[in-house]
């Protein structure tokens, strides 16, 4: 499949970036405190699928020693300008050589793996597992199906009602309504 990461494009990326944890994010990252303090020993954290920053800020409001990783330079660039002291690096083909492996108590990752398709998903979590402390933990919020199929307080669907035929693996788009891009994200159906 031919399936382009909409997040890298500078419009988009400046758009996102504007998004902190109103209405439908509220919900997303409400129990991740609870979450994380419960499973993870350890301050030292990685956010993959960093974007601009708002997932790597929130951890280290939780007290964790973060680096943030993602593929698009257009977020990277916002993270780094919003976040100057904070340690964003640019991962092209998910490659982590450069990260310590076995280093990690916490892999975060916020809605990333709805953009990422099929076994590239599992080639991505093993990796992600390596950089794992041997008690740590990898916590995953990804979209519900029931998101692609009906009207949220962040997310708008009714354009695309070919989302409701949609099966493992298939592109379904989102209007994230809380920003100033009107234009569909693409996602993969998990
Ligand atoms: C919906 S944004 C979420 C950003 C951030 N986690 C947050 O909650 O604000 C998804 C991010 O995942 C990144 N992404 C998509 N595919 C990726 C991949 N294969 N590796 C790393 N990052 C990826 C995108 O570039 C984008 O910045």
């Amino acid at each position: 499949m031919n399936f382009v990461n909409c997040y890298e494009d500078a419009s988009r990326s400046e758009a996102y970036s504007t998004l902190e944890f109103a209405n439908t994010y509220y919900l997303a990252y409400r129990d991740l405190p609870a979450i994380i303090s419960e499973h993870v020993t350890g301050t030292r954290a990685l956010d993959f699928g960093c974007g601009t920053g708002r997932s790597t800020r929130f951890l280290e409001k939780l007290g964790f020693n973060v680096t943030g990783v993602d593929i698009s330079e257009d977020m990277l660039r916002i993270a780094r300008a919003t976040d100057a002291s904070g340690d964003y690096r640019l991962v092209p083909g998910d490659n982590f050589d450069e990260l310590a492996a076995g280093t990690f108590n916490l892999v975060l990752s916020v809605f990333t793996f709805d953009n990422i398709a099929g076994a590239t998903k599992t080639r991505i979590f093993r990796d992600l597992g390596r950089l794992l402390t041997p008690n740590g933990t990898i916590v995953s919020v990804v979209s519900s199906p029931e998101i692609y199929t009906h009207e949220w307080a962040s997310f708008s669907t009714k354009d695309f009602p070919e989302n409701a035929s949609a099966r493992c693996g298939d592109v379904v788009c989102t209007v994230i309504t809380d920003i100033q891009d009107g234009r569909a994200v693409e996602d993969i159906f998990w």
